[in-house]
């Protein structure tokens, strides 16, 4: 006997609709083979009936330990990332481990209710006492066998430009993240900027660490840290281990120095990370009409082969006042600001949030829906790619390492219009709703 059966289930991915059952035991994929009548015996069975099979989403971006906190002490009123990061500091002088675990474990909980079973967290580091990045670590151990947890080193306020910044990255490295960050554009000076970047990448190399910098988040065109970091991606080795995230002053970038750019990017393996709900909020602040969209250049990226994800940010926070932790809002206000929105563009931005997002953490070696890797995976009652990311589908089932951690029923939304028989409506044309077995009821059977 095995775990867990899923029956029926069409893998997100596949080519044809065939229907497959998923064995999965141990928390592993044991077996993945086209459906057949043979007698399964297993401790739960779900009837998928067609539901979409697809592996979890993947939050490559995000600022857990400063969620929550939208309004306290004050509002960013400006909406601007300077008074965001003002208002932070004055936040941070209160926190207390039992605050940051309170608002961490909540979050971390709607994003396994969505789907979500890896994180990349930047924690801010430019505080002496630690007491963020402790919480978080501690949270990481805790939560491993629900949701995988990658904590970055972030200097919020500069490596060079704030009071012992290297010694605060260092001992951030020696009590156990995951990766390095940095902020460039935020140091003083270009050279600080650049010298910055050095000393995160040293960090990294030193302690076998990744490296994820917030690098050129602001619209002025001659912020180019970007090329700094995909250079020392290069030359120190580390290639597809570094992250890029946000780099919006490439959307101010002409097209001489960008077809300049997308040479070094491809030869350094870098990843990039544009986190539309965000940028499209904090960015353009400052200018009249025209007003920029403040994103950095994914269609164009994605084109010349580098690999972009999406990502969240902040999940109301002093620079992001709304959020629910759920990608696929992500991934459709994405295909909005990139114009990404004919039906292969609509795939890439699902993908932005699944394999692309799992390939900038590193994750590959255990991500997707193949025997022998662990059994995370979603159940969506959606038609396709393209009617799961404009129907904003819910996933019905998230399972993690072979168990079932969140359930959500179908829509049941009747309209009841004069002279009409009552219908359900949930935005499906009826030409697709009329064979669609995949709107089958899904059910868990212990
Ligand atoms: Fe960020």
């Amino acid at each position: 006997m095995i775990d867990l059966l899923i029956r029926e289930a069409r893998l997100i991915d596949a080519a044809t609709s065939e229907f497959v059952d998923i064995h999965c035991d141990g928390g592993v994929i044991v077996k993945i083979q086209p459906t057949t009548s043979e007698a399964i015996t297993a401790r739960t069975v779900i009837e998928a009936r067609g539901t979409l099979a697809s592996p979890p989403y993947v939050e490559p971006h995000v600022h857990l330990d400063t969620a929550l906190t939208a309004g306290e002490p004050r509002w960013n009123l400006s909406g601007t990332l300077w008074e965001g990061i003002a208002c932070w500091a004055e936040r941070k002088k209160s926190l207390t481990r039992e605050d940051v675990t309170d608002r961490v474990s909540e979050v971390l909980r709607w994003y396994v209710a969505n789907g979500v079973l890896h994180v990349r967290s930047h924690v801010d580091v430019t505080d002496p006492s630690f007491v963020a990045l402790d919480a978080l670590i501690e949270l990481r151990d805790q939560m491993r066998d629900v949701i995988d947890l990658q904590l970055v080193a972030f200097p919020q306020e500069g490596i060079e430009s704030f009071p012992n910044g290297r010694e605060l990255l260092e001992e951030a490295a020696r009590r156990g993240v995951d990766a390095i960050g940095a902020i460039p554009h935020f140091e003083d000076t270009r050279e600080d900027g650049v010298r910055s970047i050095e000393y995160a990448v040293d960090v990294a190399l030193r302690h076998g660490l990744l490296v994820d910098a917030h690098c050129d988040e602001i619209d002025d065109e001659q912020s180019r840290f970007i090329e700094v970091l995909a250079t020392q991606a290069l030359r120190s080795g580390l290639r597809d281990k570094v992250t890029a995230s946000h780099t919006t002053a490439m959307g101010s970038y002409g097209p001489a120095y960008s077809y300049k750019l997308q040479r070094i990017l491809l030869r350094s393996g870098i990843n990039l990370v544009s986190n539309p709900l965000i940028n499209l909020h904090l960015q353009g602040r400052f200018d009249g009409y025209p007003k920029r969209r403040g994103l950095t250049q994914v269609k164009e990226m994605l084109a010349a082969g580098v690999n972009v994800a999406f990502g969240h940010d902040d999940i109301m926070d002093p620079w992001y006042p709304l959020g629910t932790a759920n990608p696929i809002q992500i991934a459709l206000v994405g295909a909005h600001a990139t114009q990404m929105t004919s039906p292969d563009e609509i795939v890439e931005c699902y993908r932005m949030v699944t394999d692309r997002a799992a390939a900038t953490l590193n994750v590959m070696d255990r991500y997707g829906i193949d025997e022998g890797k662990p059994a995370n995976l979603l159940l969506l009652p959606a038609l396709d790619t393209f009617d799961l990311v404009r129907r904003q589908v819910r996933p019905s089932h998230v399972i993690s390492r072979g168990r079932i951690v969140a359930t959500t029923p179908a829509s049941t939304t009747t309209l009841q219009w004069p002279g009409r028989e009552p219908e359900f409506v949930d935005g499906v044309r009826m030409k697709d709703a009329a064979g669609a077995s995949w709107r089958g009821e899904v059910k868990s059977v212990s």
